[in-house]
């Protein structure tokens, strides 16, 4: 499963980036507006960075923008992914921009039959949101498990990029129901490496360490 980060935060991706496990990095005009940063330099540095895929949002709503847009957003980098939404006007959008090489990336995807559409407009990845989804009671990883079912029974190569990822469970879970990618915030991908029984394992072997009275160096 491949590790994108989900933010337009240099430092904290080049933080992570330094451990190898980022494999792209996901951005929306939302996380845009908290870095305070422009779009195209903030993007072109971290396409710089991270050698995978890095998503950059269109933000017009007709497909002729969209796609004007997308083309200006594919000039920073080779590895840009564009993203746009799930709507009419993104998949007609997605179809052109991937019919030209384009990675696209359609992004806001709430059901099963979205990511159906996405696939067919031949997208290269599809994000459903699970977080938005729990925030309103409904179950985000269900909609990963479905997606992952149809796509295999009809060999879709669109990649399962699981996005809105608020905890480390989320992450776990997407594993196991076999998405292709996830991207959740730096914070959380930093929980990660976290357990109380490394922890106190750690404590214990230092402190019997520091009874032998060696040193490694
Ligand atoms: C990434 O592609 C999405 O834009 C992002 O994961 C959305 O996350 P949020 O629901 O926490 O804003």
């Amino acid at each position: 499963m491949k590790f994108f980060v989900d933010s337009a935060e240099i430092d904290a991706i080049a933080e992570l980036n330094e451990t190898g496990m980022v494999d792209g990095v996901t951005t929306n005009p939302s996380l845009i507006l908290k870095s305070g940063r422009d779009i195209l330099e903030v993007t072109k540095e971290i396409c710089d960075l991270v050698e995978g895929p890095v998503s950059a949002e269109v933000v017009a709503t007709e497909a002729d923008a969209m796609i004007t847009e997308g083309r200006k957003l594919a000039k920073i980098a080779n590895n840009i992914a564009v993203k746009v939404p799930l709507t009419w006007a993104g998949l007609k959008a997605c179809k052109t921009l991937t019919d030209e090489g384009q990675m696209v990336n359609v992004t806001l995807c709430f059901s099963v039959n979205q990511a159906l559409l996405a696939a067919k407009a031949g997208a290269t990845f599809i994000s459903p949101f699970i977080g938005r989804l729990d925030d309103i009671n409904l179950d985000g990883m269900d909609l990963i498990a479905d997606i992952r079912n149809v796509y295999d029974n009809y060999g879709f190569e669109t990649e399962i990029l699981a996005a809105s990822i608020r905890s480390v469970n989320h992450i776990a879970d997407s594993a196991r129901i076999g998405a292709d990618v996830i991207t959740a915030p730096p914070s959380v991908l930093k929980k990660l490496a976290d357990h109380p029984l490394t922890d106190k394992g750690l404590e214990a072997f230092l402190s019997d360490w520091a009874k032998t009275g060696q040193q490694i160096l």
